[in-house]
């Protein structure tokens, strides 16, 4: 499956993908996308000699799915990315578009919920535990369904920095397992919930009306 992501800022996220997708693993980066020609994610693109597109106006869905097109994407991912995605883009991925966002949605989502922003809002609310969220994209941000959850103790005297090293190490784990389990059935998949003291959630795949082979 050749997956294409889009981000917008280090691209941590995006290299624990391109390092899970070695050997014979069922998926490959074949395009990173970026609103931003100074993101480190460009740069790790071009380090793993991976093709790079740089969007330069993020509300321009056909260029978008133009290089889409050109790299044989699959697969989307949005891996810290900073912008809308064009509606005409998420209705031709639908299904196959997922974001990572360092909370457990439904919670600390939507308007301004993002980077260093969440893990205020998370320490602030007194929360004692925040986690990574994988979910489906659709018009509405933030709140597609739900794939995978893994959830992360917040701990007495954390900083909102400290509390995002620890979901961040999380989402490197997250995002490739679901990458990778979405490239093995062919469609977006669902994982368990993994962490201390919570069962298994529900195992399998999300029923699309839409599904592309
Ligand atoms: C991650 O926390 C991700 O969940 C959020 O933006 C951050 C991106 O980090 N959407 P990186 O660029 O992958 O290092």
């Amino acid at each position: 499956m050749n997956v294409g992501v889009l981000a917008s800022g280090s691209g941590s996220n995006l290299q624990a993908l391109v390092d899970a997708c070695v050997g014979d693993a069922p998926a490959r980066v074949a395009l990173v996308v970026s609103n931003r020609e100074d993101a480190g994610a460009l740069d790790r693109a071009r380090a793993a000699e991976i093709p790079i597109y740089h969007l330069s106006d993020p509300e321009d869905g056909d260029a978008l799915l133009g290089a889409f097109r050109n790299a044989g994407v699959q697969f989307v991912v949005l891996a810290g990315y900073l912008q809308l995605v064009p509606e005409s883009v998420v209705r031709a991925f639908e299904g196959r578009i997922i974001n990572i966002h360092p909370a457990l949605l439904p919670g600390f989502g939507g308007k301004g919920m993002y980077g260093i922003n969440v893990h205020r809002a998370v320490l602030a609310s007194g929360s004692t535990i925040s986690g990574a969220t994988v979910h489906l994209v659709t018009a509405e941000y933030d709140r597609g369904p739900i794939l995978a959850q893994w959830p992360v103790p917040v701990l007495p005297g954390d900083t909102a920095e400290s509390l995002r090293d620890r979901v961040l190490a999380i989402e490197h784990e997250l995002l490739p397992a679901v990458v990778l389990a979405s490239a093995a059935a062919n469609r977006a998949a669902r994982l368990p919930v993994k962490g201390p003291g919570f069962g298994a959630g529900p195992v399998g795949t999300v029923d699309l009306s839409d599904e592309r082979s």
